[in-house]
């Protein structure tokens, strides 16, 4: 994210699914926090209507969804200069994905991988909503001219799907109303794997804990899962191209690196040579810094619940006063009839 590239408008969302991990921290909001930091404005959404295209238990929901705005605020995404909010709080993004249904193709989604994926084998038993979601994220995005997209590489096609939507509402009313919004890819560079299977990204859904440092997890938890992350016989290379085929030695690495917001190549001259016995307890102590914190901070910022809605009730107003007219001349575009 460098700072031409946010010359606008800069919009992303996270599903409230329950759980959130170091890949989340460092492939988005710690991101999300650098793109506010550049004086960018910048729109921070829980989708919360996306999280239940599949079941979710309404209590915990609620509870994922206070625990997300907590996990954004802990992480450096500041109420006050950025507009954070949850998604159904701001019934435009309903409203525009219904237009947006009348615009997209049924040929269009069915292409999408991601529907395929949740869907499974049983496609016919998926909810309707589901099927639709990339619709309803084209919303989201379009519903406040959005121009700049952070997103994690998996969700490059709904993108993609973004700019078809845009595309073709501009051309069938013969307007120019909908920007073509810029993807902004997270690099692989950023993509934290599992601490047990290097070859795995890091996942809330993992069996194993063992397997992740949550977001909630206190420094002991966190120190204790880098010492036995799992690592092979040798001592570091000496080299970047030394850690190709070994994929626990280089997600180390990588979260190294972007713990310290360093290069690769700067933290193997570092530390290349060493055996895990040295780097581990280096790499424990970094992530302790960073990331305790963090986890003590949502836990404070939970314990006020109200004070959490207050500041979710707030970030709605914010937004609604964006969309609200963009969805006005939308219908007025469309030809709806209302004052
Ligand atoms: N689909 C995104 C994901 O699962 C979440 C999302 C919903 C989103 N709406 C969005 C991301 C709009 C960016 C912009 O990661």
């Amino acid at each position: 994210m460098t700072e031409a590239e946010f010359t606008s408008r800069v919009f992303s969302g996270i599903q409230p699914s329950g759980g959130l991990t170091l890949g989340n921290y460092l492939g988005a909001l710690k991101r999300f926090a650098q793109a506010q930091d550049q004086g960018i404005e910048t729109i921070y959404c829980m989708v919360d209507l996306h999280a239940i295209t599949v079941w979710q238990d309404p209590v915990k929901l609620r509870h994922a969804t206070r625990e997300l705005c907590a996990g954004f605020i802990a992480s450096g995404v500041d109420p006050e200069k950025s507009i954070l909010f949850n998604q159904s709080q701001v019934s435009e993004h309903a409203q525009l994905a219904w237009i947006f249904n009348c615009v997209a193709r049924m040929g269009w989604m069915k292409r999408m991988t991601q529907f395929k994926d949740k869907a499974g084998k049983n496609a016919e038993n998926a909810s309707l909503g589901l099927f639709g979601y990339p619709a309803l994220m084209a919303a989201d995005i379009l519903v406040y001219h959005a121009t700049h997209v952070p997103v994690g590489e998996d969700q490059k096609q709904h993108l993609e799907l973004t700019r078809d939507i845009a595309a073709k509402f501009n051309h069938d009313y013969s307007v120019d109303f909908f920007p073509i919004t810029e993807p902004v890819i997270e690099g692989a560079a950023t993509r934290v794997m599992s601490l047990r299977d290097g070859s795995k990204k890091m996942s809330k859904s993992d069996p194993s804990d063992m397997s992740r440092i949550n977001l909630t997890d206190d420094a002991d938890t966190i120190a204790k899962k880098i010492r036995k992350a799992k690592t092979d016989p040798e001592p570091l290379p000496s080299e970047v191209a030394g850690l190709e085929d070994r994929p626990e030695a280089r997600n180390l690495i990588n979260i190294y690196a972007a713990l310290s917001d360093k290069s690769v190549d700067q933290v193997m001259a570092d530390v290349g040579g060493k055996a895990f016995s040295e780097f581990k307890p280096m790499l424990a102590d970094l992530a302790v810094a960073q990331m305790a914190p963090i986890s003590d901070e949502m836990s404070r910022l939970m314990q006020d619940e109200a004070e959490i809605d207050r500041i979710l009730t707030v970030g709605a107003d914010r937004a609604r006063a964006i969309a609200a007219p963009i969805l006005k001349k939308t219908y007025e575009i469309v030809g709806l009839v209302g004052s």
